[in-house]
């Protein structure tokens, strides 16, 4: 019997272990290189990253943002992920790194001048956004712009099956990710079967939060936070991207 997990840090943790690249922190597959990439180019352009800046990255993937930060001349960059095992990977690239969850986040009131929580929202669970959002306000200083980004509008499908049997979801995963993937799961199944240890698989495919634009809107004003615009992430197009700024 094969046991789904949906607990996301517990996928972001095997995700670390397992990694080859640090791109595979960014969690999008690691044939979305090049999204990432694009993803990342838009946010500089939009918070207007520039040379001075202090740039906080909450939930910072594989560092991509807080490279291009160092590139642009930043004061500071520094990335959040939730958990040991992802800091030590990027650690090892010699980036900026700690861990922290967007509900407590472990960095004084008014330090950064760009804070950046771009497709992490949506993994955390509904009744801490509200607490995010405030530690997101409570650590920017006044006029600080506040990107947050990929915030589904609607609940989208799970796109990951409930698997009944082993064969079965060999196959889609040999369907889904090819022959490496594949391959790494069977020997998991070789492991399980060795030590007894039980069967259970973390998709990180199950979204936890997401709103409408004026409910979310709402609640990010509730935390102290001013909308400067927001528009439809391209990839995918069920998201929205939103640029704030703390009140001066
Ligand atoms: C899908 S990746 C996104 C990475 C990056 N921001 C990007 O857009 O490529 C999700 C990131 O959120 C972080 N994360 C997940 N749950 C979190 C939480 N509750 N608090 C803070 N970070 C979290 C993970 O460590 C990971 O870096």
């Amino acid at each position: 019997m094969i046991t789904r997990s949906d607990d996301y840090l517990e996928y972001c943790r095997e995700t670390a272990k397992g990694a080859r690249d640090p791109h595979d922190l960014a969690l999008r597959g690691r044939d979305k290189r090049e999204i990432t990439r694009l993803v990342h180019e838009r946010i500089v352009a939009e918070v207007d990253l520039h040379p001075g800046d202090d740039l906080v990255d909450v939930g910072c993937g594989d560092g991509t943002l807080l490279r291009m930060a160092k590139k642009a001349g930043a004061r500071s960059a520094l990335g959040l992920l939730a958990t040991d095992e992802e800091v030590a990977v990027l650690r090892r690239f010699g980036l900026h790194v700690q861990q922290a969850l967007t509900d407590k986040l472990p960095l004084p009131d008014e330090s950064a001048s760009v804070v950046v929580c771009n497709n992490v929202l949506l993994v955390v669970p509904r009744e801490k956004i509200p607490a995010s959002l405030r530690e997101i306000q409570r650590i920017a200083k006044p006029g600080a712009r506040v990107f947050l980004g990929e915030i589904p509008f609607a609940q989208p499908p799970d796109p990951t099956p409930q698997f009944i049997s082993r064969r079965e979801l060999l196959s889609h995963l040999y369907r889904k990710h090819g022959l490496r993937t594949w391959f790494g799961m069977l020997r998991r199944m070789g492991w399980w079967a060795a030590t007894g240890k039980p069967a259970v698989v973390c998709p990180g495919t199950a979204i936890s939060f997401y709103a409408e634009p004026s409910d979310f809107i709402a609640m990010a004003q509730d935390a102290g936070l001013e909308l400067v615009r927001y528009w439809q992430h391209e990839y995918p197009d069920t998201r929205n991207n939103y640029l704030f700024r703390r009140a001066s």
